[in-house]
């Protein structure tokens, strides 16, 4: 059942790159345009969607709704929502969405992402959000769950069962869903024509840019063994990547894509997180905020993971990297792959972990 693997989140991580093409299987069409045929242009068709695209593309506000690594996947996906339906999203933690009792109108679009499809608090707000009105879409990955069946409509993930406890495929599985569900929703629209056919470029080549970086596997085991006795563990990210310091603070193993792909830190057990199981402290830190409080924590004692891929935010961290080192800080800089102006921090201590693949800006 495990196939060669030590338990289930190892073996669930290493299909990703498996997972993410079952999530766009028949779903994403690659082709060029033929020179000549009009028709055959890139595109994102979720059957799921056909029928509400319209009412989605008019509403007022998007509503992202989860728990947990789901909510982080929300996050990860936010900007890329924004981006190509230019309408406000919102991410809502569904424990905080109930009790806040938050407003719901009716020309609101609420989406709730859950791998199960049964999380109480996700459920109940999706209750909620229908009892007030709002058209209510569902990304789960559980075909028949109550989620898929209680909302009007959604997107199953297709990732396959996710039978370790601490959700893996499912993360970039969701991440890239609401990604297609993005692409979707901009299929009319001429001046996102070209951004939307580079990211459908770019989704061909993801299970092979994950694959490359699970080879990372090895690297990251000689990484968990200097890391095992320490009290603390920092993340720092920003942009897309800051979902992807707070996914890695939770999960002792794996990290990568912004979000996924990584191969990981192994925790002290071989339970999955940091958090809940190898007992380390850990912490995800939007980079942003840095100077506004995490800072004064900062020493040669504490280990910092500072994700630093070559996106819009790679200069704003590098002046990260360079504020912390000024500290003596303890790094561990993640980046892509023969990042020539990441080589010199290794002189100054620092050790780099290079991800396969450019990542998007
Ligand atoms: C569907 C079929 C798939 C078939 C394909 C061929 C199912 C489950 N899927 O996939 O086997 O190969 O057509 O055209 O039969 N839904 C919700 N809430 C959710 C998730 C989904 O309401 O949280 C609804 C969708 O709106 C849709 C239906 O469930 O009506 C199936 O969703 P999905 O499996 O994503 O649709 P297709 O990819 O079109
Ligand atoms: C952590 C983890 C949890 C779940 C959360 C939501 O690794 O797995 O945080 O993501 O309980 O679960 P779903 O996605 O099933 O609603």
């Amino acid at each position: 059942m495990k196939g060669g693997y030590d338990h289930f989140m190892q073996k669930e991580i290493h299909e990703q790159p498996e997972s993410l093409l079952q999530t766009m299987r028949g779903r994403v069409q690659f082709q060029r345009p033929a020179v000549g045929n009009p028709y055959l242009t890139p595109r994102v068709k979720l059957g799921g969607l056909v029928e509400h695209g319209a009412t989605v593309r008019r509403c007022r506000r998007i509503m992202l709704v989860a728990c947990g690594t789901s909510f982080h996947a929300c996050l990860a996906a936010r900007k890329t929502l924004e981006e190509m339906c230019e309408v406000p999203v919102m991410l809502e933690l569904a424990s905080d969405f109930l009790d806040r009792r938050c407003p719901i109108f009716r020309d609101d679009t609420c989406v709730f992402l859950s791998q199960s499809g049964e999380t109480a608090d996700t459920l109940r707000s999706l209750e909620y959000a229908k009892a007030h009105g709002a058209l209510c879409l569902g990304i789960t990955n559980t075909v028949g769950s109550a989620i898929s069946r209680m909302t009007h409509c959604g997107v199953h993930l297709n990732a396959g069962y996710e039978i370790g406890v601490a959700s893996t495929k499912a993360y970039t599985s969701q991440i890239l869903a609401v990604t297609m569900m993005a692409l979707q929703l901009a299929e009319d629209s001429i001046s996102k024509r070209d951004r939307r056919d580079s990211i459908i470029d770019e989704l061909g080549q993801l299970p092979g840019k994950v694959r490359s970086t699970l080879m990372l596997d090895g690297a990251m085991k000689e990484l968990a063994e200097e890391l095992r006795n320490a009290h603390s563990l920092l993340f720092f990210g920003r942009g897309y990547n800051y979902a992807t310091a707070l996914e890695a603070a939770l999960k002792a193993g794996y990290w990568g894509l912004h979000g996924a792909c990584g191969a990981g830190l192994r925790p002290r057990c071989s339970l999955p997180t940091i958090k809940e199981v190898a007992l380390i402290h850990s912490e995800g830190i939007l980079a942003g905020e840095m100077k506004h409080g995490p800072l004064a924590l900062v020493d040669e004692h504490l280990p910092i993971v500072v994700i630093a891929t070559r996106d819009g935010m790679y200069k704003k961290m590098e002046s990260v990297i360079q504020q912390l080192l000024a500290r003596n800080a303890q790094l561990y800089i993640v980046c892509n792959e023969n990042d020539e102006g990441m080589k010199q921090y290794e002189s100054r201590g620092c050790k780099l972990i290079q991800a396969s693949g450019k990542s998007l800006s």
